[in-house]
């Protein structure tokens, strides 16, 4: 069975490209790759050409995930796969790959409307060009692990049929839950899925009310002092905060979420654990933090001030 790798890149669509710019770079600590002038822009986090690429659609939204798989052969027979299940899966041919800097591209919708591309053959950058970030101290947490993780909303309460379609037509595998009453007949129920390399999770889904496609994307960094750098970044820069520091009991990460300029969150968080299947248990976790994560509160005027 072809088996999806990781998330290897986001694309995001975005109504004003000069916040993005100066959030993902100036504060986020991303690299400026490839721009279209008033069109898009690319971000690197790595070696890669491209990691994330935001486009001015207008649409500020999460637009597609990028799964990758290792081969040409990997890819032909993963696609074949989905359309087994009953799937729709176009071939992006040679437009939409040139786009996602990659080789060669197909794409599929979730029920929830969500695009899954899976390609193979990422374009990385020429040595001469490594990864600089004008503001990191060390690297983004990447490579075989892919750009980060996405947590997608599911439109049916209960997320059962989103979760099935992660799972049985995507082919990730489950990583845990996370069952918690927020206020009194408000649950949140969380499901976390990985890809073949192991990151907690590529994917998480859980029912919500929102208007945007997902709830939050998340980096990594490999340098703990990277997060509270960047958090205070974010305070002195006034990006709205959702979350203040603190851990999640399942990936371990220790994290802070902000507002992205397209309205969704962003998590930005070190020591995310990396799952070996052969010991791994599938546990349901009753809170979504050990500690921490406490939304910024109006009276003293959010966390950092
Ligand atoms: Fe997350």
């Amino acid at each position: 069975m072809a088996e999806l790798s990781n998330i290897g890149y986001f694309v995001i669509g975005a109504s004003d490209l000069d916040a993005w710019e100066r959030f993902a770079i100036d504060v986020i600590g991303l690299q400026a790759g490839r721009r279209e002038p008033g069109r898009s822009l690319a971000l690197r986090m790595d070696d890669h050409e491209q990691r994330i690429l935001i486009t001015k659609t207008g649409e500020d939204d999460f637009l597609a995930a990028g799964w990758e798989l290792d081969t040409h052969d990997e890819l032909d027979a993963y696609v074949e796969q989905l359309r087994a299940t009953g799937a729709v899966v176009t071939d992006g041919g040679r437009e939409l790959a040139d786009s996602r800097r990659v080789e060669r591209v197909f794409a599929c919708e979730d029920p929830n409307g969500l695009k899954h591309e899976f390609y193979v053959g990422a374009h990385r950058a020429p040595m001469s060009d490594a990864f600089r970030s004008k503001v990191l101290l060390g690297n983004f947490n990447t490579g075989r692990l892919g750009v980060g993780h996405v947590l997608a909303v599911a439109r049916d309460p209960g997320a059962q049929r989103t979760v099935q379609f992660y799972k049985n037509t995507l082919g990730l595998r489950l990583s845990d839950y996370i069952r918690m009453e927020m206020a009194p007949g408000m649950v949140i129920d969380a499901t976390f899925l990985h890809a073949a390399t192991g990151r907690h999770h590529s994917l998480a889904t859980a029912y919500m009310p929102s208007e945007k496609r997902i709830h939050h994307i998340m980096v990594q960094v490999e340098n703990m002092d990277d997060v509270g750098l960047a958090h205070d970044r974010c305070a002195k820069a006034g990006v709205a905060f959702i979350h203040g520091i603190g851990r999640h009991p399942n990936d371990r990460m220790l994290s802070f979420y902000v507002q992205t300029p397209s309205g969704f969150g962003l998590e930005f968080g070190w020591g995310g654990i990396v799952i070996d299947d052969d010991s791994w248990e599938i546990k349901t976790y009753s809170q979504i933090s050990d500690w921490g994560h406490v939304p910024p509160s109006p009276q003293v005027g959010g966390p950092g001030r």
